[in-house]
Order: C-alpha cells, then structure tokens, then sequence
C-alpha cells in the first residue's frame, strides 16, 4: 500500500495536498483497501447536524480487510501472540491464517444464536485472544460491538447494555490479573437482572471456575465452537452502517456511546497507525492498553490486523510478577514497538531501574506514550532507560470520539519535543480558538482544541441520543468539532495538550465525569451531597478528591466513624461505577461552597485539592464563604 509517508519530503506533500484537496487526498488513501462495491461520493458534511459521511455508497466489510485480504502473502505469518498473566503459562500464537479461521468460527456461533446485522452485542472479557476474535466475529457478520472493560461494575456494565439494547453478552467464567482471581461471569449475571433486552450469553472458559449457567440463556463458547465450520462469508457493510459503540464519560452523569462506522475508521484506523509507528513488515508491535477502551480498537482489534502486522496481547498486569515484566515481555517476543500509557511509565519509574537492567530491550525501534500528557521527567526516562536514547517517542493524542490519532508525530520522520504531542497528522485541520469562538492564527499560544474540517473516523453519533452528541461536541464553537482540551501551540507550530477544560478527570488515562463519579458517592448511605474534582498525582496524572457532605456530622476525632464512612462511599463508587473509580481522597465537610444560585463553584474546590490556597480568587459571591475556610483546613 502506498498511503504510507516514508520521509519529512512525503510528509509535507501529504500536508499540502490534505489541505487543498482532502478528498482527493482520503479517497487515494481509501482506494488501497479492499470494497465490495466503490464509493459514489467521498465526503458530505455539515458540523451544525452534525452530519459526517464518509466513502459514500461503499460496501464492505473491515474484516476482509483485516483478515482475507492477508491471506494469499500473509497466511502463515504471526498475527497474533498471546502472553498470559502468569509467565510460566504457555503462550498463544494465531497465524493470520488461524485467526482468520477463528474469527468465522466465532462468528458463525454468534449467527447460530440468533445474532443477526444490525445488532448489538456487548463483550464483556478480560484479555483473552477470544476477545479479539469476540470484536472481528461482531464485525463479519455486521453486528454492533460495544466492548465493556472489565474493571467496570455490574451497574455499569447494566446501563451500557440496557442503553445500547443489546441482544447478547460474549464473557469469561473468571480472569487473571496478577496474583488475583476475578469473577467475571458472576458481574454479568448481576447486570443481567436489569437487562431485559439480552437472549443469549456465550461463556468462554479461562479459570474453570463452576459458574452458574441459565438455561435457555446461556452456552459455553467452547462447546458451540464445536458445532460450527469455518465458512463465514463477510457480510457487505455500507460505509456508513455503524461498526461499534464504546461508551465513554462525558461532563454530564451519563456516559455516552460513541458511534464510529464501517469504511471511515477502517481507513483511518489503519492510514494512522502505519503512519505514527512506521511500521515495517517485520515489526512486532506492542499496545498495552485494553480493547476496552479506544485504544484497544484502533490499535489492537483494527490497526495493526488491517495492517497484516505481528501484535502481542498481554493479559496481566505491569507489576506481576514483578515491575519487570513489561520488559521481560518485550526480550521475550522480540517487541519492536512498543504503545503505552504515561501512567505505566511513570509507576515503572518509581519501581526502579533494578526491574530494568535485566533486559536488552535491543529489539525495540519506537516508543509511543497515549491517553494523558506524559510529564517531561517520564518523558526522559522512558528515551532514555527504555529506549536507550535510540528510540523515537511518539507523544499520540487523541480521543475515544476522534476514532484515531490525530496529533503526533510520526516517528522518525519529524521531530519531538517532550511533553508535546506535536503535529497533526496530515489530513487534520485543528485549530485554537478563544472562549470567544475566534481562531487564533499566531503561534506560541494557548487556545481551546476544536477541529474544523472532518476526517474519516470522527464520531457520526452517539447512540440513541444525536441531539446529545451535536450538544456535546458541535454547538460549542459554531462549525467546529470541540474536543473539550485546551492546548498550547509553539513556535514551530508543534501543539502540547494541556488537559480538559472541562468537568472530565482524566485517572491513569482513563476518562470519568466528575458528575458520575459523585452520583455514585450518594447512594452511599448517610451522604447527602457530594463534589469531586481532580488533583495532581504522582503516577494517575490526576487523582480523584471528593468533599462529601454527610446527614449526620461525623463526631470531631472519631477517626473510626470516619474510616467507616469512607469504606462506605468507596463500595458505593465500586459498586456503581468500579474500582477503577475510587477516590483517592474524600474529605468531610459541613457544605460545599455555593453561588446564591447554589451553583457550586469547583473552582475554589480545585484549588485546594491543588493546594493553590493564595489563588482562591473572589469568594465573596458565596453563599456561605465561611464554608471556605473550613475546606482549607481541613484539606487532605
Ligand atoms: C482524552 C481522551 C486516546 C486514547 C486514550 C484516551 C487525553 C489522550 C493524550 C496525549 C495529552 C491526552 C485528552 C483527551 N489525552 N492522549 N497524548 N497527551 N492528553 O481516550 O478516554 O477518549 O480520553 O485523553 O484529555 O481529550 P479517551
């Protein structure tokens, strides 16, 4: 395929012909991959629907392009290796020849339970290859996916399934992580009492552990594997007929569905990944992200098969056995590029180099850090200690409804600059504009992040609620896709993510609305209402501070009834939303600081959590300004 820019000559054409014609420059990038029937019209848009489509009239189907089309020159070469969480288990290897194999398999179970196109299917695995294969069999047939992470509770699991109606569940018996053994069939069977909507629940076997099973409901996935061949013909796909649903936090309680389609983030998915990471035929490529969250889906599930690459999936955790592992796996398989997150980075650092100097780490070429600015000290021990001052790091931003990478730079071929997630990738137009909505032309400032023209894999919808979606993203700046971060541009027109301007909290990478988050903390019992706001944090990036308010004072010095209290909110946040929720700090208070409207004013709340107590700004608005006081002191 020739979408691939191999040199800074390549990368200014492709800058200079995006811009002038972006749809001559997509549909050239899109004509590489394989339709069953070619577009009529490449691009209609308008921002104020919004309404975005793509490759117009196309028919396909992304796993012929995954998958099929590889088959002929990349059969028998390694498409997927499996390494578990225990390491002295056996690894996994699929050829593109098995997975293929797999995936109509599993695909021809799904149709066999009464699974059809159009469907709703939500997938709730650990990292387990059968996920993988969950993902690419939804996508054969033209059922939706909506892939929930593991970590997230039963009430969770139930919103997203009852929101997306989903016919069927795909899951495990238990999963691994670390030195724990999880329940995750157990989860789903409690969802289940409030999911009216789902028939069928396909259970693959990991932990052997006895499990209940319903009759006329569920069915082990091993068992109905058996029962099917491996014939599954790829079901034709309109370009615009809706690929997956992932659902993420938003300002508000709810966390939305993001909607991405067929042919639009087939292209980008994969045009962006060869791209940032250079990829070579040989390469071996590592994510360590969850293919429950977007990552996963563009860069473990789509990317790197539309690719024909060598991918390893990791079922554990970073620190198990110990905080060598991620270097263990990389020697191991021979890593040659490697994907994570700043927060691993920075959890791998404070662990020590003692975890690092047993390995060579020489197979590795290029870094890529994503999901929260990587802090320039990370930045340097990852280029250096990691790298070993050999590897370009490619700082990728992007979002769950950007569907792909769209600031970054691509590696080796124009520079970096720590903490900078640098340029856009050719083909993406963002600008900064003012709290007014003015564009700011200049360099070396700072602005909110929108995008003004569309590219392939931006969101179409969220599910069931469009209105939301043009709310949320569309009717901010007029003509714009707002992003909700704000940035900084420098001279050389390099961009640098400063974090949300909005109510989001972004913990370990991972996205939470403060607004859900305090939902959760009041239906703890005895909390009357609730404020969280993020604070800095060593390795999370931000960390959850929430100011509770409770029926009863809690006794001055009662440090039990305080403990008590505070196992109470977090079990309710667990419950509600999950672990991977929980505050890390909660404070008592009388009241929370309120405007006459009783607005409550976060700002003031954010600055204690930051500790910034000079810079509190004008209290005097306050409905009760003593309250203020008493948060200072009582600051955790
Ligand atoms: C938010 C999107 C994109 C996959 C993981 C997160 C933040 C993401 C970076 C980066 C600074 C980043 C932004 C963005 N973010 N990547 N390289 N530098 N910030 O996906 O859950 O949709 O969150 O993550 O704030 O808006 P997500």
């Amino acid at each position: 395929m020739n979408d691939r820019i191999r040199s800074l000559a390549d990368y200014k054409a492709a800058v200079e012909q995006s811009t002038i014609d972006p749809e001559g420059f997509w549909s050239g990038i899109a004509e590489q991959f394989q339709w069953m029937k070619p577009w009529e019209k490449t691009l209609e848009w308008d921002f104020d629907g919004p309404d975005v489509k793509w490759f117009i009239g196309g028919r396909l189907n992304i796993t012929e392009n995954c998958l099929d089309r590889h088959l002929e020159q990349r059969g028998n070469k390694l498409a997927l290796i499996w390494e578990p969480n225990d390491p002295k288990e056996r690894f996994v290897r699929l050829t593109y020849r098995e997975l293929h194999e797999q995936v109509c398999r599993m695909a021809n179970v799904l149709k066999r339970n009464g699974i059809q196109k159009g469907d709703r299917v939500a997938i709730y695995m650990p990292m387990v290859p059968e996920l993988l294969v969950s993902v690419l069999a939804c996508a054969r047939i033209g059922a939706v996916h909506s892939v929930v992470f593991c970590g997230f509770s039963a009430q969770s699991l139930a919103d997203r399934i009852n929101d997306a109606e989903a016919v069927a569940v795909l899951t495990s018996d238990g999963m691994f992580r670390g030195n724990k053994e999880m329940p995750v069939k157990r989860v789903v069977d409690e969802a289940l009492e409030h999911c009216p909507s789902v028939k069928r629940v396909l259970v693959h076997e990991r932990v052997r552990w006895a499990v209940e099973m319903k009759e006329g409901r569920d069915a082990w996935l091993h068992e109905e594997l058996q029962q099917v061949d491996a014939n599954c013909p790829a079901e034709p796909m309109d370009s615009e007929d809706p690929l997956f649903i992932l659902y993420t936090s938003g300002s508000t309680g709810k966390p939305k569905g993001v909607v991405h389609t067929c042919g639009g983030y087939m292209v980008y998915a994969s045009y962006s990944f060869r791209n940032v990471f250079q990829m070579e035929e040989s390469d071996i490529f590592w994510c360590t992200a969850d293919v429950g969250w977007i990552t996963g889906h563009s860069y473990m599930a789509y990317g790197p098969t539309l690719a024909g690459a060598t991918q390893v999936m990791f079922e554990g955790v970073p620190t198990y056995p110990d905080a060598g592992r991620f270097w263990q796996v990389i020697d191991k398989h021979g890593v040659s590029v490697f994907y994570t997150a700043p927060t691993a980075i920075r959890s791998l650092m404070a662990a020590g180099l003692d975890h690092v100097l047993p390995y060579s780490l020489h197979s590795l070429r290029v870094l890529g850090s994503v999901g929260e600015p990587i802090n320039e000290e990370a930045w340097h021990w990852y280029k250096s200690h990691i790298g070993k001052n050999r590897c370009p790091i490619v700082d990728t931003w992007w979002q769950t409804e950007t569907g792909g990478i769209l600031i970054s730079s691509l590696a080796g071929i124009t520079d970096e600059k720590p903490s900078h997630a640098a340029y856009p990738l050719p083909g993406i137009q963002p600008v900064l504009l003012t709290t007014e909505g003015k564009e700011i032309t200049e360099n070396e400032v700072e602005g909110l992040l929108c995008v003004k023209f569309p590219w392939p894999s931006i969101l179409r919808t969220t599910w069931g609620d469009h209105e939301r979606c043009r709310q949320t993203y569309f009717s901010s700046y007029k003509g714009h896709y707002f992003t909700g971060d704000g940035a900084k541009r420098d001279a050389e027109g390099r961009y640098r993510i400063i974090g949300r301007v909005d109510d989001v909290i972004n913990v370990s990478g991972h996205r939470f609305g403060t607004a859900e988050i305090e939902s959760a903390i009041n239906t703890a019992k005895g909390v009357v209402e609730s404020a969280v706001v993020g604070y800095p944090h060593d390795i999370k990036g931000q960390g959850i501070y929430a100011y509770v308010v409770t029926e009863k004072p809690l006794p001055a010095g009662d440090v039990k009834a305080a403990e008590n209290m505070r196992g109470e909110i977090i079990e309710a946040v667990a419950a509600g939303i999950g672990r991977i929720a929980k505050p890390d700090k909660i404070q008592f208070v009388s009241g929370l600081p309120k405007t006459r409207s009783g607005k409550i004013m976060r700002r003031i709340l954010r600055k204690v959590a930051e500790n910034e107590l000079g810079s509190l700004g004008d209290t005097s608005t306050l409905l009760d300004p003593a309250v203020v006081e008493e948060i200072k002191e009582g600051r955790l």
